[in-house]
């Protein structure tokens, strides 16, 4: 049992939970910025393979223990979580090594390179004590909590239309550190590693989604990915979004916005949003019902870590699996994984069709260069009726192994 739930069980305050974070690069000190505001949690340690960033993050956070790696970190024991923010290619094992020592880990995004990775993720968890949770950290949000909530009862109706854009500009040096712009390592481009967050923030909102149909282009970055994509993605119960995600974008923003039978619910915000970043506009007649129960979506706080960090707390008093549980970050991985099938083969992709035979699952890319990234364009559906997502591989040249 651990410390803090034993506490619980003789009726004293829980201690402080002990999170050491695992590569100590440019998110980290959301990280542990999230840790040093929250009393409830305690920065234990660090791990680092560069020692210059090792001993810097350790100095400016006071973190007691400052390792090579994550094994070592993990022999000394003393930890209640990982939080994992080395690069993404690492994401799947660590997490992974964390489980088989019962130690829950919280990943950055994304949680894994691919569905396969993932599923691996998911199994490890399966025989361990820990959980792994993927940080989401727009889910927290205050607004965001009340507007789910008014979704999930139906106070806002329907979700017929939705606009999910992650507008956002990388210039060439961006892609100059090396795990950047490549499938092995990032995995993809601002579908993966930027759009990943509104996206997430979408499914969230307006629930699951039955099918994506999606273009891919590679213009201006020097990558291997692509650079921008748009996609219309079908809900389940019938509703349509558009989803652009680009890097291209020299005036950002980040947008959400769901036309409801009763309401437009608007998000516009960059990197993180307060209660002042939502705007509902209500239907005709709806206002005297609406502007009550939205009044009561503020005062939960900003997005960020700091919100998910709370979480992360109370699901470990709880015993419940850590925040975003891998079922729910599957889901949003699996939309990523079917638009990048829909980019490269030029059909709408379903739920469920990226399965384990599909070479999507196993990476963004496919088997092959999409013939997106060499200029070409997309496969017509018409052109080549045998082409989906699982047999993409084994129809086209271009997926050709
Ligand atoms: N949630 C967010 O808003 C957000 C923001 C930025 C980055 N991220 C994600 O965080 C992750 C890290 O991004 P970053 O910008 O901090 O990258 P970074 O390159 O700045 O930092 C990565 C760090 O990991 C270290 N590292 C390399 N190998 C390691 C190993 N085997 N064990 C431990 N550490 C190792 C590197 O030395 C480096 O210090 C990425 O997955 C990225 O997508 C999330």
């Amino acid at each position: 049992m651990a410390a803090s739930t034993t506490a619980q069980a003789h009726g004293r305050p829980a201690p402080p939970t002990r999170v050491a974070v695992v590569g100590t690069g440019g998110v980290s000190a959301l990280h542990a910025e999230a840790v040093t505001e929250l009393d409830d949690l305690e920065l234990v340690g660090c791990a680092d393979p560069d020692p210059g960033r090792r001993e810097a993050f350790a100095a400016r956070w006071g973190a007691p223990v400052a390792a090579a790696s994550l094994e070592e970190l993990l022999d000394r024991g003393g930890v209640d979580v990982v939080a994992l923010c080395s690069p993404p290619w690492l994401h799947a094992e660590q997490a992974i090594a964390c489980l088989e020592r019962d130690v829950p880990v919280v990943v950055e995004k994304p949680v894994a390179l691919s569905l396969a990775e993932l599923d691996r993720v998911v199994a490890a968890e399966a025989s361990s004590a820990g959980t792994c949770g993927t940080v989401a950290q727009h889910r927290f949000g205050g607004r965001a909590v009340g507007v789910r909530e008014l979704v999930r009862t139906g106070s806002l109706g329907r979700v017929d239309v939705a606009l999910c854009e992650t507008l956002w500009y990388r210039p060439d040096a961006y892609f100059d550190v090396p795990w950047r712009g490549s499938w092995e390592t990032e995995g993809g481009g601002p579908t993966m590693g930027h759009g990943i967050h509104q996206i997430d923030l979408l499914l969230s909102l307006a629930g699951p989604w039955r099918s994506v149909t999606a273009r891919a282009a590679r213009r201006a970055r020097p990558t291997e990915t692509e650079d921008v994509s748009t996609a219309t993605v079908e809900l389940e119960d019938g509703g349509l979004a558009v989803v652009v995600s680009s890097v291209l974008s020299p005036r950002e923003t980040s947008r959400i916005r769901l036309d409801c039978e009763r309401a437009t619910v608007e998000l516009e915000h960059l990197y993180g949003y307060d209660d002042d970043s939502w705007v509902l506009t209500p239907a005709p007649g709806c206002a005297d019902e609406l502007e009550p129960l939205w009044a009561g979506t503020a005062g939960g706080g900003p997005s960020g870590h700091v919100a998910q960090y709370r979480e992360v707390r109370r699901a470990l008093l709880e015993g419940r699996p850590l925040p975003v549980p891998t079922a729910e970050a599957r889901s949003t991985l699996e939309l990523v994984a079917a638009l990048y099938a829909s980019a490269a083969t030029g059909r709408t992709v379903a739920r469920g069709e990226v399965d384990a035979a599909s070479p999507f699952a196993a990476s963004m890319r496919g088997a092959a260069e999409p013939p997106w990234a060499t200029g070409g364009t997309t496969t017509s559906p018409a052109d080549d009726p045998a082409s989906s997502a699982s047999s993409a591989a084994a129809t086209s040249p271009a997926a050709a192994p």
